[in-house]
């Protein structure tokens, strides 16, 4: 009964992504009108329901989820009235005929988005190509986890390259959605005055922070067999160090910044056992509130990481003997996400006789929960100086949300699907990105499962376990807490 010859497919429809973050991302879309009006909404997920349940669950989804800033009532119900659904159980490969049927012709495009089980994504590919549901104008988005580690990732990879061509696969890591993460190559790359310091001559160290609140969050099985390195680390901290770490690239294309960003990924060193720290939340107060420990949490014994510290380095000219210190973990004492680079200090203190006293610039790139640049300089105390010079670190900041304060804050996933639908790779992680991430992950558990790599209980509401504290400390510098 639809004119329409090109659609969005959503596998996982009905689970927690789509809820939170895939169905107002969409509705935004909608509301803005950045996506035709034309092209169909399908959800498909295991449970039955005909596209009137799926709409009343995407409304209750959207009362929930949506940013206040959102309620458009007559948009919301246009938005509602083009979804549509249609039940599957994607580990039947021969059970996407009605699939198939529902969407009817797709020969102006399909594009799927994938975020299901990873156990479901070989028979989802197989069971799309027997329905004829693999032609050239589809494009596929896959969700995270890719596999688990470097063999099975290249076996999913394997079984989607069976289907689809690189240029029709958008692998997600939503970290590439968020506007501070793009606006990192703005920085770079659109200003003069950072780019002739950034290699190893200019910085002293890079540091990245990725602390949340939250712990388990429902997720128990997932999240014990998974753990810090591999839910954070892996995919979404290695993304921020090789925007950090790549060389400017010829052009802002999909070609152009993958092949830089894997060249630093291939170039990240192997961890040492004592480059690394793994840790444990136990009982504790976050944000003044008591929470209980990993494993009453868990219900059971567990030595997965919730929390990891990792100094690395990026074997190549621009960053010999600069470390890159990696931070993670759930249940630490602030929600935060930022980049700091650390200069070098200056070569000679023409202040020291006057008692001037200096501290080495740092840029600090908050991704979030405030999205701003900050830049710390040394500045004279205001003052006649009669007992010395006194220098102070000031801030020059840009805040985002200030100076673009007319600007909507958008979900990651906006970007991503519309990217998806649009078919623009750019903010989409390459195979051979994916694993190179996985290589470098693999070797660090590899020597975790030698042994003498113990969890290291911390606090829940702290920093994380004293030894991640001294991975800094011992080298004479210091987190930016
Ligand atoms: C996901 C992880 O990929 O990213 C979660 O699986 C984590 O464990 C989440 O909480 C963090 O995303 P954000 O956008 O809230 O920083």
């Amino acid at each position: 009964a639809h004119a329409s010859c090109s659609a969005l497919l959503l596998f996982g429809a009905t689970g927690d992504l789509s809820r939170r973050m895939l169905l107002p991302s969409l509705y935004a879309l909608h509301e803005d009108e950045l996506i035709d009006p034309n092209l169909r909404i399908v959800g498909t997920a295991r449970s039955e329901h005909d596209d009137a349940e799926f709409r009343a669950f995407a409304k209750a989804a959207l009362d929930e989820f949506l940013p206040a800033d959102r309620k458009d009532e007559a948009k919301l119900a246009t938005f509602l009235d083009r979804l549509e659904y249609q039940a599957l159980d994607a580990s039947q490969v021969d059970s996407f005929g009605a699939l198939a049927e529902k969407l009817g012709d797709t020969s102006c495009g399909l594009s799927i988005f994938l975020s299901t089980a990873p156990a479901l994504f070989e028979p989802t590919i197989e069971g799309l190509r027997r329905a004829g549901l693999a032609h050239a104008d589809v494009r596929i988005g896959l969700e995270k986890p890719l596999g688990n580690d470097l063999a099975s990732s290249a076996r999913i990879n394997d079984a989607v390259a069976a289907g689809f061509d690189e240029r029709q696969i958008f692998r997600i890591d939503h970290y590439l959605g968020k506007e501070t993460v793009q606006n990192l190559m703005a920085l770079r790359f659109a200003n003069m005055m950072f780019e002739p310091l950034w290699n190893s001559a200019g910085i002293d160290h890079v540091q990245i922070t990725v602390s949340e609140t939250v712990g388990l969050e429902g997720r128990k099985g997932f999240y014990d067999d998974t753990g810090a390195l591999r839910d954070m680390v892996q995919n979404h901290m290695l993304q921020l160090l090789a925007l950090t770490a790549m060389e400017p690239p010829r052009d802002y294309d999909a070609t152009s910044i993958r092949d830089e960003k894997v060249k630093v990924l291939r170039a990240l060193r192997p961890v040492k056992p004592e480059e690394m720290v793994r840790g444990q939340y136990r009982a504790g107060a976050v944000k003044g509130e008591s929470v209980k420990g990993y494993t009453e949490d868990l219900g059971q014994d567990s030595d997965t990481e919730t929390f990891v510290a990792i100094k690395t380095h990026v074997d190549n000219w621009r960053w010999q003997g600069v470390p890159f210190y990696l931070r993670h973990g759930k249940r630490l004492a602030e929600r935060r996400s930022e980049i700091v680079v650390e200069f070098k200090q200056v070569p000679h203190n023409i202040f020291s006789d006057r008692g001037g006293k200096l501290r080495a610039n740092r840029l600090v790139i908050r991704l979030q929960p405030e999205e701003y640049v900050r830049l710390q300089v040394m500045a004279k105390e205001p003052g006649l100086d009669r007992g010395g010079i006194v220098l102070r670190e000031v801030n020059l900041d840009l805040s985002l949300a200030t100076a673009f304060a007319k600007a909507r804050k958008r979900i990651a996933y906006e970007r991503l699907l519309l990217d998806l639908i649009e078919g623009e790779q750019t903010l989409f992680v390459r195979r051979d990105e994916v694993e190179a991430q996985w290589k470098w992950t693999d070797a660090i558990r590899e020597v975790w499962a030698k042994g003498d790599m113990e969890v290291k209980p911390y606090a829940a509401g702290s920093w994380g376990p004293n030894a991640g504290i001294a991975l800094t400390e011992r080298d004479g510098r210091s987190w930016n807490d």
